[in-house]
């Protein structure tokens, strides 16, 4: 496959770049083109920030499991579509080319079908990283349900609300995910779930781990077996249901700084288009490569990078079960060595965790093979970016890295390989239909060089978020409220003297842990479930591997038990009613919180505390009880 909208010189950038901001309706009309459509569209672009309302290539009917799957078939039937790497070194890895994977997302299509699935359905996803993960998203595609893939480090309770929420009628699991040296029994945290649910139908448990599981008669049914009833049935072929340009592709939940997550909607056209031409672009991807992206499928970076970008080019993408620490923490680059990697994507929070084992993980792998590096998820400091650079890329391989968010579906600033010069902590430079700007407080525009603000998009690309699932009006409070006109991203950022952007982190409250959101409101509510909580307050502190990490404070009542065990407790507290990403790193018992005499608690003050830098805390005299500070500070952990 040939991407004719394939940038190659600095140049081109410029030229694109100017274009897609120009004349948005002809530069992405000509992209879109190059795609498989079962009717064009009437329309490029129509939006207004107001309302929001934003459609891409309206009237135009698709399919994308025929992007990224029949379309390929012809030429490239026999490339391999996934390579996927078991989370035991000694199992044997899989290997499927297109048409395997055609072939078994069309089955596995069937199968929804069969289970009464019907276009529109919301559909669960809740598996570890296995090859049917993939697929049972791209069935749900293939006719037209709509998948909420929720990553299977969640709890039982955050599943339980995201399945409320969505209405979901239908889940895909398994009996259990293999992670590191632990089993994790995903069908049983389903089965606590589903305690009350009154909305699913049908649970499908596809066998991983063979961990014992319960099967509910008339609600559970195993993937194996609905697979041998569609094979009974003799028809192979599941035709790709027609879709509306902007009907949904899918729902993925993400934090705020308020609340409980919201369901980040993506709609079909915009988002093809754009998870598609990034993943080109970026990586400069050649027919061919083995692109590795490290993301699980639960969070946007693996629909956009492991599974839509990549297949919708015709790629080879790599799908790892495993983690980069286990059996050892040279496992990322056995994988390199094994299946010569071009492209490796993955977070800062993993380089750093690797650096710290130090360089002899590295002896003996062959990393020549790869040609492009990629960060995201968080700021890159600049001894990891060196690290990576030198270690991993010997020098020779461009780091992208990419700055966007679950709600723009795919990068939205970040450097082009070997296309546009990289800066060691910076994103760069916007990508083509990306019209980035600074504003302060006020929402004035800040213009020119060398400042810095909150960092807001003026117009839409093709993959902007359209809505927030079953409640627009969150979308627009969120996202379109806080600057007329402007898409507000939650960053801070500053653009340097040659107009490159530095994403300096949220500015929200919002702590990006490992790379992964978790709101503070989101939390404390969870803390405050457990029964010796009075109340709390969550700040995040700069964290060496984790980039933040979760200072809990906490008013506990002392009457209720032994300090140090509630400490546990309340750990065990945020991982039942969260899941064990959003355990807190500190936590400290305090007899009250610092609150302004309108009853607002003073984060900023918490925050210095948390993150050590106590002579300085700026202006106390709000306070309603300023003693408390000290009391505070002398308890740091
Ligand atoms: O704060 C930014 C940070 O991650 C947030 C988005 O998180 P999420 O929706 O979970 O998506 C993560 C994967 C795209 C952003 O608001 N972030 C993401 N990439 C970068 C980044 N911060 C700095 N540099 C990046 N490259």
């Amino acid at each position: 496959m040939s991407y004719p909208y394939q940038i190659k010189t600095l140049e081109g950038y410029k030229k694109d770049y100017e274009t897609s901001i120009k004349n948005p309706d002809s530069f992405w009309g000509n992209i879109a083109e190059t795609f498989t459509w079962k009717k064009k569209w009437d329309k490029v672009l129509e939006w207004n920030f107001k309302e929001p309302s934003i459609k891409w290539f309206q009237g135009g009917k698709l399919n994308i499991t025929e992007n990224c799957l029949d379309r390929h078939l012809e030429k490239n039937g026999n490339t391999p579509a996934i390579i996927w790497e078991s989370n035991d070194p000694d199992e044997h890895h899989r290997v499927l080319t297109y048409k395997e994977l055609h072939f078994k997302v069309v089955q596995f299509a069937n199968v929804l079908k069969n289970n009464g699935v019907k276009k529109g359905d919301r559909v669960c996803v809740y598996m570890g990283m296995i090859p049917e993960l993939a697929i049972a998203t791209l069935a749900c595609a293939r006719i037209g349900a709509i998948h909420s893939v929720i990553f299977g480090g969640f709890s039982a309770q955050a599943i339980a609300d995201r399945l409320e929420d969505a209405q979901a009628e239908f889940i895909v699991t398994c009996d259990g995910a293999y992670r590191a040296a632990k089993d994790i029994p995903l069908k049983s945290v389903i089965d606590d779930a589903l305690v009350g649910n009154k909305t699913i139908k049908r649970v499908i448990v596809c066998t991983r781990t063979r961990t014992p599981v319960s099967m509910i008669k008339g609600r559970d049914v195993w993937w194996e077996d609905e697979i041998k009833k569609v094979e009974t049935l003799g028809n192979p072929d599941c035709p790709a249901e027609t879709m509306d340009a902007e009907d949904v592709l899918f729902i993925l939940y993400t934090s705020g700084s308020t609340g409980k997550p919201k369901g980040v909607v993506h709609t079909t056209a915009g988002y093809m288009v754009w998870a598609n031409y990034t993943f080109v672009n970026v990586f400069q991807y050649q027919q061919g490569q083995v692109h590795f992206c490290t993301a699980d499928i639960g969070w946007i970076t693996g629909h956009s990078y492991i599974v839509y970008g990549p297949l919708s080019a015709g790629g080879t993408t790599l799908l790892f079960e495993g983690v980069p620490t286990w059996p050892d923490a040279g496992r990322f680059w056995d994988v390199v060595d094994k299946f010569k990697v071009n492209i490796l994507y993955t977070a800062p929070t993993a380089i750093r965790s690797l650096m710290g084992f130090g360089l002899e993980y590295l002896k003996g792998k062959d990393l020549s093979s790869l040609k492009v590096l990629g960060s995201v998820g968080e700021p890159i400091n600049e001894e990891a970016w060196h690290w990576y650079d030198k270690n991993i890329g010997k020098g020779n391989c461009p780091i992208v890295d990419t700055w966007w968010q679950t709600e723009t579906g795919g990068m939205m600033i970040s450097n082009m390989a070997n296309v546009t010069p990289s800066k060691p902590s910076f994103a760069t430079l916007p990508l083509p239909g990306v019209e980035p700007c600074l504003v302060d407080e006020a929402g004035n525009e800040l213009l020119g060089n060398n400042v810095s603000g909150n960092l807001c998009i003026k117009s839409p690309w093709p993959g902007i978020i359209r809505t927030t699932y079953g409640d627009h009006e969150r979308c627009r409070q969120t996202y379109f409220s806080t600057y007329e006109n402007k898409y507000f991203t939650g960053d801070g950022c500053l653009r340097d003297e040659d107009g490159n952007y530095r994403i300096t982190g949220r500015v929200d409250d919002v702590l990006n842990v490992s790379g992964h959101r978790i709101g503070t409101a989101e939390l404390e509510n969870a803390i405050n479930m457990h029964a010796g909580v009075i109340e709390s307050a969550i700040v995040g502190y700069p964290h060496d591997v984790k980039g933040q990490g979760i200072y809990a404070y906490v008013i506990f009542d002392e009457t209720h038990g032994d300090p140090n065990l509630s400490k546990q407790d309340i750990i065990q507290t945020v991982t039942r009613i969260i899941g064990a990403i959003a355990k807190p790193d500190k936590i400290q018992f305090v007899p009250g919180l610092p609150k302004t005499r309108s009853g607002k608690i003073m984060r900023r003050i918490l925050r210095k505390i948390a993150e050590g830098d106590v002579t300085n805390l700026g202006d106390t005299s709000t306070l309603l009880d300023p003693s408390l500070v000290d009391i505070i500070k002398d308890g740091r952990i």
